[in-house]
């Protein structure tokens, strides 16, 4: 069989998407990515939903023009704001998004409190109340919109005093109600990681759902027919819409990427 070795298209508002990237990289190392990232106008947490969708409006025709084959709204985000109208858009596209990870946490949790770290926009969100009254109805849910986490994490400052102050603000009073199961409802926080174990220990988990996003990725090649070759060689390329200082912290945290699986770089 000779597959389909046109690249996925991946985006997000920044780099945080390449959380995401690098589980389908994982899991499917003969697939080519492009990815975009919006540098130029994250956050998307703060903006209008109208807004999202036409900026991933523009980000899917540009994957398209680049000759993607699937785009995957690696961005939870632009998920909950502009799925709906994507896949309305190009019914004949394969498209993947995302959304806080809550059925698991639902089911993982023993205190049955959980804690949800997503953007405002997407906490806002029809998709998200969807979400809660389908699988959270029998858990406690403790919300944070992470105000400044983004800003943060895009700047490269990963383990900056300012982050762990940030983050600290946000966890303890999860933790003080007994949360024991922390969702990333969000692509960007997968890379404070390391901060966010150090400040709530061994006994919580933490659920990042890129893994499944790349999972849910391959059965939709499999589904229509579009799987990569055996003997194909894979390449990939980073598009970004901000200037050249985004773009530097950008390639770093890319690079870190590389060097290790979870893209952490622990001296930052
Ligand atoms: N990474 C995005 C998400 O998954 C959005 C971050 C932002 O731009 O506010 O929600």
């Amino acid at each position: 069989m000779t597959g389909n070795n046109s690249p996925i298209g991946v985006f997000d508002s920044g780099i945080g998407g390449l959380s995401v990237a690098n589980a389908i990289y994982s899991l499917l190392p003969k697939e080519s990515i492009r990815y975009f990232a919006d540098t130029g106008r994250v956050p998307y947490g703060p903006r209008s939903k109208e807004e999202i969708i036409n900026f991933s409006q523009e980000i899917t025709q540009f994957l398209l023009d680049q000759g993607c084959k699937m785009i995957v709204v690696a961005c939870n985000t632009a998920t909950a704001a502009a799925l709906p109208q994507l896949r309305a858009d190009w019914p004949k596209i394969p498209f993947v998004g995302m959304e806080p990870a809550v059925k698991p946490a639902a089911q993982a949790t023993r205190s049955g409190k959980v804690g949800v770290m997503a953007t405002l926009s997407t906490i806002q969100s029809e998709r998200y109340e969807q979400l809660m009254h389908r699988f959270a109805a029998d858990v406690e849910i403790l919300e944070n919109p992470c105000v400044g986490l983004v800003p943060l994490i895009e700047a490269g400052k990963l383990r900056h005093p300012e982050t762990t102050q940030l983050l600290d603000r946000i966890v303890s009073p999860m933790l003080a109600d007994e949360v024991d199961t922390l969702v990333l409802g969000c692509t960007h926080y997968p890379f404070i990681l390391p901060v966010l174990r150090q400040l709530v220990g061994d006994s919580c988990q933490i659920i990042d759902p890129a893994p499944a996003v790349a999972r849910q990725v391959a059965r939709r090649l499999e589904q229509h027919q579009l799987s990569a070759g055996e003997n194909a060689e894979p390449d990939f390329a980073f598009y970004a819409s901000g200037a050249h200082a985004e773009l530097t912290n950008f390639t770093t945290i890319l690079f870190q990427i590389l060097e290790s699986p979870l893209g952490i770089d622990e001296n930052r």
